[in-house]
Parts: C-alpha cells; sequence; structure tokens
C-alpha cells in the first residue's frame, strides 16, 4: 500500500447523543488529552440555544461558527484523530446521519439519568444500516441515574446492541466512587476534576479480591463490586475486537465527562481498538483503502446565509489514494473535471489550505453549485459510493408560488436547495403539486427565506397530513403502477424519479403494507443504488 503509514494512523468518528447528554462535553475533555486545545471553555457548543429556536437567523449564525469546528483533528498515541462533529438540534438531524456515513466508528453517549432517548435510537438505526462499531460513554455517573444493570439492559434491547463493559462503576451520584477497571484490574477513584490531565487516582490492584480493595472503597462497596465483576466477567470475557469492528459488540465505559472522569480509559481504548478507514462499497465494485488513486464523496453541504458571505462548502471525505490541491478530478455525476485551489481542513486551530489529504480526512471544497449530496470524485473512474442513505422527512408541506412570474426561479432554487439536502421534493403523481419534506419546522423557515434572497421567488407552505414517507418497489411494475393510480392522493416521485407512498398515519402505513404483499415498502432510499 503506498499511504500505509498514512491510512494505518487515521482514526475517524463522530460522537453522537441525544441534546444534553454530554456530546459537547466529552468532544472538549477529548481535545484536551490530544492537545488540540489548552483549556476548558474552548470549544463552544454547537447546540442551538434553547431561546433561539424560533429564530433561524440566529441559528445559522451558530452553525455558521460551527462549521469551523465542523471537524477536529488532533494527535493521540501516535494516532491522527478526525472527530466529525454533529449538529446538536433535533431539526438538523438529517446532517448528522449523512455525517455518520462517513466515520469509521462512533462513540455513543448516554446520560446515565435519562438512559436511552429518542435521538439516540434514530442514530443508532443509521449506524446499525452500516454496521458501524460503536462504543458506549455512560456519562453523568456523579448524579443519581438508573441502576447500572437495568440500564445495561435497556441499552441492550432499545438499541439492539451487545454490551461489553469494560469498566464498572462503583455507586452514583453523591456516593459515586469511581470505576473498576474490568480489562487493566485497576481502581481509578473519583474526584472532581475539570482540568485533563494525568491526575485520576489510578490505583492498581491484584484483581477485584485484592485485600486493599476494602480500604479503599469500605466493606460494602467492596462486596458489591466483588459480586457485581463476577457476574460480569462470567458473562462476558475478553472483549471480541473482530465483534466490536463489525459492529456486534460494544465495549461500554462509565464516567463524568464534565469532571474529566472515565474519559481517559475510553480513549486509551478506542485508540487501541477503533477501526482504520476501510474500503468502501461503490456501484461498480469495492474500492479499496489502499489503492493508489484517489476518491472520495460529498457528504454534506453547508450553506453560508449571510448575505455578504454567500459561500457554500463541501464536506468530502478522502476514501481512498491521495488528494492534492489544484488537480484535476472527475466529477462522476456531471462528468466533467474540476480542481480545487483552496481545499481546507478543519483543524481545530484555523481554517488552513491544504497541499494534500488521505483517506479518512474531510475537506471542505468551496462549491459554487456543483455539489449535491453523496457525489463521488475520483481519478477517471465512473462509480458512485454507495451507502448514502436518504430518510423520511417528517413534516409535508405543499410549496405555493406567490409569485406565477418567478416559476422559473423557484423550479431551479428548489432543486439547488434540496440537492444541498436541506429539505426533500416530491411531486404528487399525475400531477405537479410540489410537496416539501423536512425534519423539523425551521427548514421551511429556511426554505422559505433562501427562496426569496437568492432567487427571488416568494412562496408560502399548505400544512399536509402526511406524517412519513416510504419508497416503493415491486417486480411487477403494473401492480406498482396500479397502486400508484389508486393512490393517487397519496403517492409522489421523489426528486429522481422514484415511487413514494406518502402515509397519513401508522394505521393507513399498516393497512397499506398487509392490503399490498407483493410491493415492498422501504422507510430509506438509496442516493445511489
Ligand atoms: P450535548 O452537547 O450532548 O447537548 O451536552 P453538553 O455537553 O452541552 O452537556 C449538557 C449539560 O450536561 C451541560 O450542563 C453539562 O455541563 C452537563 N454535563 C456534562 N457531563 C456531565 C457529567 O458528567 N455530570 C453532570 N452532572 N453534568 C454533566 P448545562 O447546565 O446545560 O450547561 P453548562 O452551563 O454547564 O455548560
Amino acid at each position: 500500500m503506498k499511504y500505509e503509514k498514512e491510512i494505518g494512523r487515521r482514526r475517524t468518528f463522530a460522537i453522537i447523543s441525544h441534546p444534553d447528554a454530554g456530546k459537547t462535553t466529552l468532544t472538549e475533555k477529548l481535545l484536551l488529552f490530544g492537545g488540540a486545545i489548552q483549556t476548558a471553555g474552548a470549544v463552544k457548543s454547537n447546540k442551538i440555544k434553547k431561546h433561539a429556536t424560533s429564530d433561524f437567523m440566529e441559528i445559522e449564525r451558530q452553525r455558521g461558527i460551527s462549521v469551523a469546528t465542523s471537524v477536529m483533528t488532533f494527535e493521540y498515541k501516535g494516532c491522527l484523530i478526525n472527530l466529525l462533529d454533529t449538529p446538536g438540534h433535533k431539526d438538523f438531524a438529517e446532517d448528522t446521519y449523512r455525517t455518520l456515513t462517513a466515520v469509521d466508528s462512533v462513540i455513543l453517549v448516554i446520560d446515565s439519568v435519562n438512559g436511552v432517548e429518542d435521538q439516540t435510537r434514530r442514530l443508532m438505526e443509521v449506524c446499525r444500516m452500516r454496521d458501524t462499531p460503536v462504543i458506549v460513554f455512560i456519562n453523568k455517573m456523579d448524579r443519581d441515574g438508573k441502576n447500572r444493570f437495568d440500564l445495561l439492559e435497556e441499552i441492550e434491547k432499545e438499541l439492539k446492541l451487545s454490551l461489553h463493559p469494560m469498566t464498572w462503576p462503583i455507586n452514583s451520584g453523591k456516593e459515586f466512587k469511581g470505576v473498576y477497571d474490568i480489562h487493566n484490574k485497576g481502581l481509578v477513584l473519583f474526584s472532581a476534576n475539570t482540568k485533563a490531565d494525568d491526575s485520576e487516582d489510578i490505583i492498581v490492584i491484584g484483581d477485584v479480591n485484592d485485600k486493599t480493595l476494602e480500604s479503599k472503597i469500605g466493606e460494602r462497596d467492596a462486596a458489591q463490586l466483588r459480586e457485581d465483576v463476577e457476574l460480569i466477567e462470567a458473562v462476558n470475557g475478553d472483549l471480541n475486537i473482530e465483534e466490536y469492528a463489525e459492529g456486534m459488540v460494544a465495549p461500554v465505559f462509565f464516567g463524568s465527562a464534565v469532571n474529566n472522569f472515565g474519559v481517559r480509559e475510553m480513549l486509551e481504548t478506542f485508540v487501541k481498538i477503533a477501526p482504520m478507514p476501510r474500503s468502501r462499497q461503490t456501484s461498480l465494485r469495492e474500492v479499496a483503502v489502499g489503492e493508489d488513486k484517489f476518491s472520495g464523496f460529498i457528504f454534506k453541504i453547508h450553506a453560508n446565509l449571510d448575505p455578504k458571505h454567500r459561500d457554500r462548502i463541501g464536506f468530502m471525505r478522502v476514501c481512498s489514494g491521495k488528494f492534492e490541491r489544484n488537480k484535476y478530478y472527475h466529477h462522476v455525476r456531471l462528468d466533467k473535471d474540476i480542481r480545487f485551489s483552496n481545499p481546507y481542513s478543519f483543524l481545530a486551530r484555523s481554517k488552513d489550505v491544504i497541499e494534500d489529504a488521505y483517506p479518512g480526512d474531510v475537506v471542505g471544497l468551496f462549491d459554487t453549485g456543483n455539489f449535491k449530496i453523496g457525489d463521488t470524485l475520483t481519478e477517471g473512474e465512473d462509480f458512485f459510493f454507495t451507502g448514502i442513505p436518504t430518510f423520511s422527512p417528517e413534516i409535508f408541506k405543499e410549496l405555493v408560488n406567490k409569485d406565477p412570474m418567478k416559476t422559473k426561479q423557484m423550479e431551479k432554487g428548489v432543486s439547488q436547495l434540496t440537492d444541498e439536502g436541506v429539505a426533500q421534493l416530491f411531486t404528487q403523481f399525475g400531477g405537479n403539486k410540489k410537496i416539501i419534506g423536512c425534519v423539523g419546522e425551521l427548514q421551511f423557515e429556511v426554505i422559505q427565506y433562501r427562496l426569496l434572497q437568492e432567487y427571488g421567488a416568494a412562496c408560502e407552505f399548505r400544512t399536509l397530513p402526511f406524517y412519513k414517507a416510504c419508497w416503493l418497489t415491486c417486480s411487477d411494475e403494473k401492480k406498482l403502477q396500479d397502486f400508484l393510480r389508486f393512490k393517487q392522493q397519496n403517492s409522489a416521485e421523489d426528486k429522481d424519479g422514484n415511487p413514494v407512498y406518502l402515509a397519513q398515519s401508522e394505521w393507513f402505513l399498516n393497512t397499506e403494507i398487509s392490503n399490498n404483499p407483493d410491493i415492498k415498502f422501504h422507510f430509506s432510499s438509496e442516493v445511489h443504488k
């Protein structure tokens, strides 16, 4: 392999969580360990402030700031770690789903008090589609949380994931004394510490039967710990790294991110087991990560809404070979060659123009409208990276053109905005009613604003009674067409002409599914099949 050394040391991952579980806090602690920042508080939460949820311009402003920290790169123990940030706001969940297509593994943060929450479930569904390896960090152990066995059971059941505790907590809340490191057989005693240094109180003990345990944590807790650990060891044995790499088993760490407790144990394990960039499937063949020729894909597009800085940035993940500045690459969908004179990395400190990048890296490319989510760049070969899904929107509205003189502008605008992934566009079957689908209300405001500002097209939205879009396939084309005609009110085409059923409710959807056994209802669609 030509770039073996570069590829071998890269670890590209994302931290995912339900808002407020502690993603930002954990990110900051990891960056402190990696020396990418020096002081706590340096990472601004990209969480959209609660009071600003109705003001999308404010949200966009904050999002603009967060672009700079979209990818944080730091080194730890010889590894070059790319941490891809994901938006905290629910309305931007699509952005997060797409970011997950660009990572090789994830760290899932769970709040020990709240357990598995809505967003956790959704995000894990996306991870499971790609068998993404997961490490679980159970946070806020300094608060009175759920019983730890119950919590593990809840996670296993709800997220359909086998868990493998690597550390085990001694109590929680005010009584929280620390964790026992099952793998290294050490006791890490808890002390509130907001700095990331090596001052964690680690006591290496023989094992859990060591007689000094009593003197450290007291008789009652020592007895309980022995009982717990015996049970866990009997069930789990050693961590099977292959099963982790296949996304079947997730190592679990307990800690408190705000107190910088338990984070280092997790990071140490992360650099040992997290996968380096791997080969990826395309529409043509599997592209090996070690191939000499460059390939990569766009997984996210960020448009700046500030009229003074109207620019778009395409986020490209390098999948094979070496990406170089000023070299011509083949834009497969447009069948044209383009080069980038100012590609930049998102290194934590500043936006630096880069000369080259390797598999696992994310490069920011200035875009004047050439890119669409899922676009592939190569050195000439024609293929698309697959496994970039589109999910059903949650809110559907009819797009009404308020100024018929501006129809063309409106169509161009809608087409470009949906290419960026701001929303999805459906056209009602047999008619031309345009339906916009989004994950959150905010996007409708964004679309209305941008259509007017950037394309001079005024629009309004009419709420539609749909709750989900399902993509339809059927081996019998006639049956499918009959269904679409019969269910005209609920049938539409997506932007690429794929048939879609828009369901009013779960009941309607289930009824149609059972009435039409030959038709397959899919809850997501592939950008490239
Ligand atoms: P997020 O990015 O996942 O949305 O969560 P974030 O890190 O912003 O954390 C959400 C809140 O939880 C923050 O408090 C943070 O300080 C707190 N937190 C994080 N880790 C722990 C922990 O281990 N223990 C406890 N008790 N709290 C933790 P906040 O009041 O919302 O914000 P702030 O004013 O403290 O920044």
